[in-house]
């Protein structure tokens, strides 16, 4: 199988989880900005994965572009994929419904609060004003509240396991 891994991250633990998945499927690996439709018709089965950006998931817009047999996406984000209810952003770039040819998957990435530009610091400090104020913060919300300005990671290289076996079941 003919695979391409492509994605889009703003500090590097999406682009960690693609290259752990382009090394496990023998993948080639490419930068959001170096895709071009025609290019991706030669492959049997994309892996898109973007870092999720206040609800948003970076690179998505390609899903209406990619024309392959399997696609297979996938998110980074700071909330745990466990615990985390992610139907609302699902919706939103699939409004209809999951095609057949697509699967998604959520990995956990991280956070350095130092290493944020000027508009992701003044975004994460209204949300810190925001849930401080809460009464009952969620288990999530008091995580973030207690990483809020450091650094915390939870990138994982095992958590891919499923999405390497995934593509090897379309081989
Ligand atoms: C401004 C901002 C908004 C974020 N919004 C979310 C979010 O909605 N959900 C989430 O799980 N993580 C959120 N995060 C955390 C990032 O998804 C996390 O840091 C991820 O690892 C970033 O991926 P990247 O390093 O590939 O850019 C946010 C981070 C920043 C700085």
């Amino acid at each position: 199988m003919k695979i391409a891994v492509i994605y889009k991250s703003k500090y590097g633990t999406t682009k960690n989880y693609a290259q752990w998945i382009a090394e496990e499927l023998n993948a080639e690996l490419y930068e959001k900005k170096e895709f071009n439709s025609k290019k991706f018709k030669e492959y049997d089965c994309v892996v898109l994965g973007g870092g999720m950006y206040a609800g948003a998931i970076l690179g998505s817009d390609l899903i209406k572009k990619i024309h392959c047999k399997n696609l297979i996406f996938f998110t980074v984000g700071l909330a745990d994929p466990m615990t985390t209810d992610y139907s609302t952003h699902i919706e939103k770039i699939f409004p209809k419904a999951i095609p057949e040819n697509t699967k998604i998957f959520h990995f956990r990435g991280g956070i350095d609060y130092e290493k944020l530009n000027f508009v992701h610091k003044k975004m994460m400090g209204m949300l810190q004003k925001f849930v401080g104020k809460k009464e009952n913060p969620s288990d999530e919300e008091k995580l973030f509240l207690s990483t809020y300005s450091g650094k915390v990671d939870f990138t994982d290289k095992i958590s891919i396991n499923p999405l390497i076996e995934y593509v090897k079941t379309l081989a």
